[in-house]
Order: C-alpha cells, then sequence, then structure tokens
C-alpha cells in the first residue's frame, strides 16, 4: 500500500515550536511520508527551531527579507510554493496557525486541489484589524481547509458557528504543550538566571505588527517606570529579530539597569525562563498559552485575545497597550499579594500533551472518536 504524503509548511518561530513535534511523531508512523517545506518567512529565529528539533527541511524557500511588508510574503510565498506543490503533489499540506506564510500556503493549495489540515484552528478575535493580519489569515483559512484541528472546545464552537462541517472538526489539544513536556527540567541553569539571582524574574516578549511604532513606545515606558521603581525585580528581555522593535527598546529602555535585552532564546531556554519567572508580559500568542502551565500571571499588551480560556482560568489579563493600564496592573501584581495569588495558580485549558498522537492518527485514517477536554481541566 503507498504511503499517504503529508507535507508540513511553514515559516516563523511559533508555527516551527509548534509542528516541529507532530513531524516527529508522524515520523515514527509507517503509513506516513512527511516532506517539510519552510518558506523561512523567518531565517534566524526559525533555524534556530529547527535546531532544537533536529528537523532538516526537504525544501526551503528562503523568502525573509529585512523588513519585508506583507505584499512582499504573500508574494513570495505564493510564487515559491507552487513549483514544490506541484512537484510532490501531497495528499495533504499541513499548515499551522495565522501567518502569512500560512494563509498564502492554503491559498496555493485552494488553488492545486490539494487537501489542507490546519493546525491550531478555530482561534478568533473576530476583529480582523486586532491582530493584524492574523485574525485575517486564520479566518480564510477556515474557509480553504478539510481538516480542523482545534486545540480546545471554544476554538471548535467558533468554527461550528460560522458554519464548518463538523464532520471536519476534530479537538485535539495543543501541540505546544506536547513540546513543553520534552522542555522544563528541574536543575536547569543559565548565566541570565544568575543575574536575576533572588530577585523576581520579570520575563517580557513584544513584537506584534499592530504594536510597532507608539504602542510599543508605551508599552516600554510602564515596564520601565515599574522597574526603576521595584528593585527587587529583575527584567530579561529575549528580543524579536525585527529591526522595528528593536529600534523602540534601544530607545526606551538605554540605561536601565533593571532589565537585560538579550538576542532571542532557543525554546528549551525559553520555557525554562518562563516557568522561572514571577510575571510575564507580552503580546505573543504562544507565551498566552505557555505561562498558565507554571502559574506564571500573563499580562497580555494587547486589546483583544484569541486564547480567551486562560482569560476565564484566570491567569492571563488582557491590559492594553495603554501606559497607564500596564503600569497599574503591573505595579499591583508586585504590591497586593493577594491580587497575585489569585491570578498564579498552574492551569492549562489547552491541552494534555498528547495533541500530535491524535492528529497523526487522524490523518492515518484512524477510527477515531471525537476528544473532548475533560471538564474541569484546571
Ligand atoms: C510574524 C507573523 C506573526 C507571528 C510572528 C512570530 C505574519 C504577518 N506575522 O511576524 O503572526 O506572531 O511572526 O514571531 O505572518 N527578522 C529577522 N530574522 C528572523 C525573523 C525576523 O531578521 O529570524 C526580521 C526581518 O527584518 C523581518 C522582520 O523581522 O523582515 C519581521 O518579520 P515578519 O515575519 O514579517 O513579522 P513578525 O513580526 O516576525
Ligand atoms: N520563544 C522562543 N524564544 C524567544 C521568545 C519566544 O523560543 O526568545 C518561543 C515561545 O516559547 C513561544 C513562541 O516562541 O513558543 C512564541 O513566538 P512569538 O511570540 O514570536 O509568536 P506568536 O506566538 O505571538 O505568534
Amino acid at each position: 500500500m503507498s504511503k499517504k504524503k503529508i507535507m508540513c509548511v511553514f515559516g516563523t518561530r511559533p508555527e516551527a515550536i509548534k509542528i516541529c513535534p507532530l513531524i516527529l511523531e508522524m515520523k515514527k508512523r509507517s503509513s506516513l511520508d512527511v516532506i517539510v517545506c519552510v518558506t523561512a518567512q523567518h531565517r534566524q529565529m526559525l533555524d534556530q527551531v529547527l535546531q532544537t528539533f533536529g528537523v532538516i527541511p526537504d525544501y526551503d524557500l528562503n523568502i525573509m527579507q529585512n523588513r519585508q511588508t506583507l505584499f512582499d510574503i504573500t508574494a513570495a510565498v505564493l510564487n515559491g510554493i507552487k513549483d514544490v506543490l506541484e512537484e510532490v503533489r501531497p495528499n495533504v499540506v499541513l499548515v499551522h496557525g495565522d501567518t502569512s506564510t500560512t494563509f498564502v500556503t492554503a491559498l496555493a493549495c485552494f488553488y492545486l486541489r490539494i487537501p489542507v489540515g490546519h493546525v491550531e484552528a478555530g482561534l478568533r478575535t473576530y476583529n480582523i484589524f486586532s491582530p493584524y493580519p492574523e485574525e485575517f489569515n486564520r479566518e480564510a483559512v477556515s474557509i480553504i481547509c478539510r481538516y480542523n484541528f482545534a486545540p480546545t472546545s471554544l476554538a471548535r464552537d467558533n468554527l461550528l458557528r460560522e458554519g464548518r462541517n463538523p464532520a471536519n472538526i476534530y479537538v485535539t489539544g495543543n501541540t505546544v504543550i506536547d513540546a513543553m513536556r520534552h522542555t522544563v527540567r528541574s536543575d536547569y541553569t543559565h548565566p541570565v538566571l544568575d543575574w536575576v539571582g533572588d530577585n523576581k524574574l520579570i520575563f517580557i516578549t513584544a513584537h506584534r505588527r499592530e504594536n510597532l511604532g507608539e504602542p510599543l513606545h508605551r508599552m516600554f515606558r510602564a515596564i520601565r517606570r515599574v522597574l526603576e521603581e521595584h528593585p527587587d525585580c529583575r527584567a530579561v528581555y529575549p528580543i524579536h529579530m525585527n529591526p522595528a522593535v528593536r529600534e523602540v527598546a534601544e530607545a526606551e529602555f538605554r540605561g536601565c539597569d533593571h532589565i537585560r535585552i538579550i538576542e532571542p532564546i532557543d525554546v528549551i531556554d525559553c520555557h525554562n525562563f518562563e516557568a522561572r519567572s514571577f510575571l510575564c508580559l507580552t503580546d505573543s500568542g504562544g507565551i498566552q498559552e505557555e505561562c498558565p502551565s507554571y502559574g506564571v500571571p500573563v499580562l497580555v499588551m494587547r486589546d483583544t485575545t484569541e486564547r480567551p480560556e486562560g482569560v476565564e482560568a484566570g491567569t492571563l489579563r488582557l491590559v492594553g497597550t495603554d501606559e497607564e493600564m500596564i503600569y497599574h496592573h503591573f505595579s499591583m501584581l508586585l504590591e497586593d499579594k493577594t491580587e497575585y495569588d489569585r491570578m498564579s495558580h498552574a492551569c492549562n485549558p489547552y491541552g494534555d500533551g498528547h495533541a500530535c498522537e491524535r492528529i497523526a492518527d487522524i490523518l492515518e485514517g484512524k477510527v477515531y472518536s471525537p476528544w473532548e477536554l475533560p471538564k474541569g481541566w484546571c
């Protein structure tokens, strides 16, 4: 019997972190032939993840440009992926999440009538400008795809409400939880953690396109004010490689002794830093899923979130990008123990660490009864 050709296409760091564990799982299955194509929408940050997981791409479109626009990414992926899809003719193409690589690859598959499987399907804010352009990207992929791998039942419900075929929706959990089972170690050490010592570790990341410019200035000004008022805090900020982020961080944090801005760290370092943090401030999507597992409260510096499960569970708080709001909530969590304790309980509404096995089972066509996160998971 011929093997089923499953081609995984991805391009950025978070896609890679969440799809590499699935690639490794599918490679164990004798009925699946796994082909990996990276667009390299990110270059260094993608390669860092590929190296960590030991995944070697079969195809590499190498599209990244410095300060690339959405037009640059869209045109380069659409033109580059066509030849690969025509050469390989996969039975299914897997894409992940909501990046431009994800949307454009799904579009190319639609043009060539190749079935698409969407990992992390059904996340929504229903505001196509927030996050931008991700909300549009993921909504558009849902119109196209054959397999919707929803991480939670809430994500599934979004898809059902939108009229998607229930037979094509599977609740699997989020594959990032699978990755986390292998990354966090109790004996982990790092020189930056030595610098933090017994102080409170504040973990910071920021990169969203809609936050570039003035919102980033406001976020960083608020963070700096709080750090300067709390000498028992040390902030660690592994900065995104986007020069538009670096310029603002350099301007706002220059001369601040309480923060270390470091190069992007690999995912093992990142999860171990998160696990040891007192608090995280971020506009990242993935970090909103990871920190709740460690009982680390997250202040989400965005106006919307597609991950309401964590807000409902109490570990995420949406604080927007207003300087005073961020200052207020950040200070409060440092000064009000009751408030802090309310947010800091370990809970993970996003999965049980077996999402990759479920997705591989479904792709193999094994008998499959829809799986649900048990009630009262947290
Ligand atoms: C992209 C995704 C976003 C995701 C984020 C994860 C889109 C439109 N955006 O946004 O959904 O949350 O990745 O980080 O798909 N750069 C490097 N080296 C790298 C990576 C980036 O130099 O390894 C620089 C380049 O100058 C590049 C810029 O960062 O032009 C922006 O990268 P891009 O992929 O366009 O946007 P992100 O903000 O990373
Ligand atoms: N991450 C990492 N190194 C870093 C910063 C983040 O490995 O220096 C990981 C983090 O653990 C999470 C993912 O990258 O799994 C989040 O990526 P990002 O914030 O860039 O994108 P988003 O999730 O917002 O799309």
